[in-house]
């Protein structure tokens, strides 16, 4: 891993972002908790997407429906059968790895060191395997072929590829063995689409609409060493938007673009940002393309779109037995509903946040730490610090807390010097530090220093409010 995401793992957990789960034990691997300024970057992120989604569209309702779900809901999405990664052993070190992650990393590689004709030909083996009734040997092959050493061991000597399932499975009922076995979802969407009709009636919405959700999902993640890139407990934020058969791809079109702009709002720097399409179409896709951010592990995949045709409601038509149709009042006619999907992950969004906003710079001769976060995401939008403890300082800043609380999440510091106080917000990304001096007690101003830019402003007192929300919607990056 890259020296900054090492920095960024080992300042999340000194800065109380996220921790290991269950460390005094020696952990849970690839589960991860969140903690005092964590949660609050991840409960900002999940309201300004239902914001987006749910506020911001008359044709999109919220669901929250269960973790645990029928045993045939994930035969009839195909989870049951063809939910599998294909990993292989590297046998000098028993390392697992994923095969097409060997191979993309090796074309990589070939493509750094301008070989970009075998590259190329190499990608092109990669996408046929990937499409290939035989997978796992296809995959095989071209690690054999290529000659692709263990990235820990060097060594080249590797088990087949196999394929394992990576849904998590328990048991309903007080004995295990008797008991109905269970899955743990892997994705909130199917919750969504066993809902079509539960959800579209009350809310009385006609197609083209839309069904919004947030919610934890499940992978037993084989190879999962980076941190909360990938987690086997995670949270995603999906949204099904239902549609006539034959609008499907226009919706895409737009749906693509609204989502690329949300990250952007987020304050993520366009730069770190594009869009992949997919090497390999799922089976009941026909277009999917990935938001990919630009962290310190490379390009990777923040947030899915596909168009799903009708394929999930047709299949739990038939293993439900119960009709998914939508009779459409205005065309007068009867059809399952296309699905275009957005599925973006809540931890790869913060993490991609945290990644963006880290930065290191100069502040009066010493080198400091600084998130710039957008302020709206920030995990505390300010501080208040009374300059001093003498002469009621500390009083009147416990009555701007006071006032700025029902409005944003502050903070009340009065312990350090004004130098480390200003150091600990900046590497908890707070874009406004609040100090009262003594000159307050006489004109009832305080000075606002921007994070950012180290300049202050002196605000008087019933103007900050007004003064914080403008300068947060106002906000935006200079190194973009
Ligand atoms: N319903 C579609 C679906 O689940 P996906 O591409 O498998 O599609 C969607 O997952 C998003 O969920 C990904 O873009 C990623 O952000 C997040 N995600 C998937 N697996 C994850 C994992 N193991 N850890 C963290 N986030 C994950």
């Amino acid at each position: 891993m890259s020296d900054l995401f090492d920095t960024i793992v080992s300042l999340s957990k000194q800065r109380g972002f996220i921790f290991q789960s269950s460390e005094i034990y020696g952990g849970q691997a690839a589960t991860y908790d969140y903690g005092p300024l964590g949660v609050e970057l991840k409960r900002n992120v999940k309201a300004l997407w239902w914001q987006e989604m749910v506020y911001g569209h008359g044709d999109i309702v919220g669901l929250d429906a269960a973790i645990m779900m029928h045993p045939k809901t994930w035969e009839a999405s195909g989870h049951t059968e063809a939910f599998n990664d294909p990993l292989i052993d590297d046998k000098a070190s028993n390392h697992r790895y994923r095969a097409d992650e060997l191979i993309e990393d090796h074309i990589r590689d070939l493509r750094q060191d301008g070989e970009m004709e075998q590259a190329e030909a190499v990608y092109e083996r990669l996408v046929a395997a990937l499409n290939s009734d035989d997978m796992a040997g296809d995959l095989y092959d071209i690690i054999q072929d290529e000659e692709i050493r263990a990235p820990r061991s060097g060594a080249f000597d590797w088990t087949p590829v196999r394929q394992f399932n990576l849904m998590f499975e328990t048991h309903v009922g007080p004995v295990a063995e008797t008991g109905d076995r269970i899955f743990l979802r892997p994705e909130t969407a199917q919750g969504i689409f066993v809902n079509f009709h539960n959800v579209r009636e009350p809310a009385r919405q006609h197609v083209p609409f839309g069904i919004a959700q947030i919610g934890k999902a499940f992978r037993n993640e084989i190879v999962a060493r980076q941190f909360v890139f990938r987690m086997r407990e995670f949270e995603q934020m999906e949204m099904q938007y239902f549609v006539k058969p034959g609008e499907q791809l226009d919706f895409f079109a737009e749906w693509r673009e609204k989502r690329m702009a949300w990250h952007k709002r987020l304050g993520v720097r366009p730069s770190k940002l594009r869009f992949h399409e997919h090497e390999q179409l799922s089976h009941y896709a026909d277009a999917a393309e990935d938001i990919q951010y630009e962290y310190p592990i490379g390009w990777k995949e923040v947030e899915g779109i596909h168009s799903r045709t009708d394929y999930d409601l047709k299949r739990h038509q038939e293993y439900s037995g119960k009709n998914m149709t939508y009779y459409d009042p205005f065309d007068q006619e009867k059809y399952i509903p296309y699905v275009v999907e957005t599925s973006v992950g809540l931890d790869r969004t913060v993490l991609m946040l945290l990644c963006d906003a880290y930065d290191e710079d100069e502040a009066d001769g010493d080198e400091r730490t600084v998130l710039r976060f957008h302020p709206e995401v920030a995990p505390i939008r300010a501080a208040i610090f009374p300059l001093s403890k003498k002469k009621g300082l500390p009083d009147i800043a416990h009555e701007i807390e006071d006032d700025l609380r029902p409005h944003f999440n502050v903070m009340y510091d009065e312990r350090g010097s004004m130098g480390k106080r200003y150091r600990r917000m900046d590497e908890a990304g707070t874009p406004f530090c609040i100090t009262v001096d003594f000159e307050t007690l006489d004109d009832q101003q305080v000075t606002v220093r921007d994070r950012d830019s180290m300049e202050q402003d002196r605000i008087a007192i019933d103007q900050l409010t007004a003064y914080i929300n403008d300068h947060s919607t106002g906000w935006s990056r200079d190194d973009v």
